[in-house]
């Protein structure tokens, strides 16, 4: 029977990066993924990186076509009542944010796992988690026809908020927590030069908007919409027009439209599960947690959650001391309501979420205290580029990695 050291469900970020940093400190891994290569590969996420998943992935030796083709923004826009107000997270933080695709870092990501002969399984079907309360879990998938049994000492469940992995601990042993927000996000993407050099996130009595991009030549937009909103309803046309009417009218003006080459609509919603660990499973990224896509915090806190994750598994392989993984949920956790705390706040701050011109009146006044204090703009924009870490310096040194410890002594 096939045997690794960790299996890691899920090839999305989160998943890749885990098993590229595992492997760089000599841990043995496989990655099972439910989709095909091109449909991971194609999923059209997020944009905005902090500067430490920026150093993560440096770490993860995957920053080589990341750090040539990023866009740095030093700041980003707010705008309200007509107005667009620069939030200069350069001068409050001394950091900035990275554009560069999920897309991207995927591609890359998965580049590096191919190019270093990993155990990558795509198109694994009806994957299930077992033991993993005990000392010897197992994972069961099948593959080409056949049905597999991988044995491991640990399970990663880096599989998203539809995962199995979240699904297969015992009802009673985790707690939920949940809110659901009564719009979406219609998004779409265009071979068209962004409006500004920076995004632009817009509070309007017609509802939220958003301008991003992917690089130089290419945009992304978003507009707040209906949850029951069909994307038939949405032709390109519309969506230029309804954008164009939520944006200060300088930026308006400025605005370059043309046919869209995606567009899809993505539901709001805060989530968190409690605790993040069951035994031998851990849950990372999407599977443990969701934010709306406000703050740019999702991908970020999932790099946040693989950085805590391979540094207690890297210690415990090289020492035999579980510290580290033993404290994955606690200190993943605060670090996870912090963010959704932000996203959420943030998200209040800019979508409409009813017809009372009372709420609306409320959150331009917000704005307005908010775009007058230092002390408001600098805390926004520490949130923004990303809380500092814990200290837990823990290098990749895959040549320490030879005192590994075959049977696990945790628990
Ligand atoms: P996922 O990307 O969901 O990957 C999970 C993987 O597991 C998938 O490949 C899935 O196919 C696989 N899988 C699922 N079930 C199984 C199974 N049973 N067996 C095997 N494999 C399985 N975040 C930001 O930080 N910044 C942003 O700007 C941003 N913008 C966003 C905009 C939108 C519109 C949306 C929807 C999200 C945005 N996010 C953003 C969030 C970000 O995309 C996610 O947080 C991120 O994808 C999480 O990565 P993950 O690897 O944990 O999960
Ligand atoms: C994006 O470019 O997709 C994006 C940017 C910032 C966000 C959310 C999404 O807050």
């Amino acid at each position: 029977m096939a045997r690794t050291q960790v299996a890691v469900i899920g090839a999305g970020p989160s998943g890749l990066l885990l098993s590229q940093l595992l492997y760089l400190n000599g841990i043995d891994n496989v990655v099972l993924e439910r989709q095909s290569r091109e449909h991971v590969a194609g999923r059209i996420r997020a944009g905005v990186l902090e500067p430490g998943t920026v150093d993560l992935l440096l770490q993860a030796k995957v920053g080589e076509r990341l750090l040539s083709e990023r866009l740095v923004h030093d700041g980003f826009a707010l705008g309200f009542a007509g107005r667009s107000f620069r939030v200069d997270l350069k001068r409050f933080t001394g950091d900035a944010v990275s554009v560069y695709g999920q897309t991207e870092v995927t591609k890359d990501l998965t580049d590096a796992r191919l190019a270093a002969g990993a155990k990558l399984i795509f198109d694994a079907a009806e994957v299930s988690v077992e033991g993993f309360d005990g000392a010897h879990p197992m994972v069961r998938y099948s593959h080409g026809g056949r049905t597999h049994e991988l044995n491991c000492d640990f399970i990663a469940g880096c599989d998203g908020y539809h995962g199995v992995c979240r699904r297969s601990v015992p009802e009673g042993a985790s707690q939920s927590f949940e809110r659901f927000y009564p719009f979406g996000w219609l998004g779409i993407l265009a071979d068209v030069p962004p409006v500004a050099d920076e995004l632009i996130y817009s509070n309007n009595a017609r509802g939220f908007a958003l301008c991003s991009m992917r690089s130089l030549m290419r945009s992304r937009y978003y507009v707040q919409c209906p949850l029951d909103e069909k994307l038939e309803q949405w032709p390109d046309e519309r969506f230029w027009d309804e954008l164009r009417r939520r944006l200060p009218a300088q930026v308006a003006e400025a605005l370059v439209t043309g046919p869209s080459i995606e567009k899809s609509i993505a539901p709001l919603r805060s989530f968190v599960v409690e605790p993040l660990t069951f035994g031998r499973l851990f849950l990372v990224g999407d599977a443990a947690h969701i934010v709306p896509p406000t703050g740019a915090k999702g991908l970020n806190l999932a790099a946040a959650d693989v950085r805590v994750l391979f540094q207690g598994l890297t210690e415990y392989y090289r020492t035999g001391r579980s510290e580290g993984i033993d404290r994955y949920s606690e200190q993943c956790l605060r670090r996870i309501w912090k963010a959704v705390r932000f996203s959420w706040w943030f998200t209040s701050l800019t979508h409409k979420f009813s017809e009372d011109p009372f709420s609306h009146r409320l959150q331009l006044a917000e704005l307005d205290y908010l775009t007058g204090s230092e002390a408001a703009l600098a805390s926004l924009a520490e949130n923004y580029v990303g809380l500092p870490f814990e200290r837990t310096d823990c290098k990749a040194a895959p040549s320490e990695t030879s005192a590994v410890p075959t049977a696990p002594p945790h628990r």
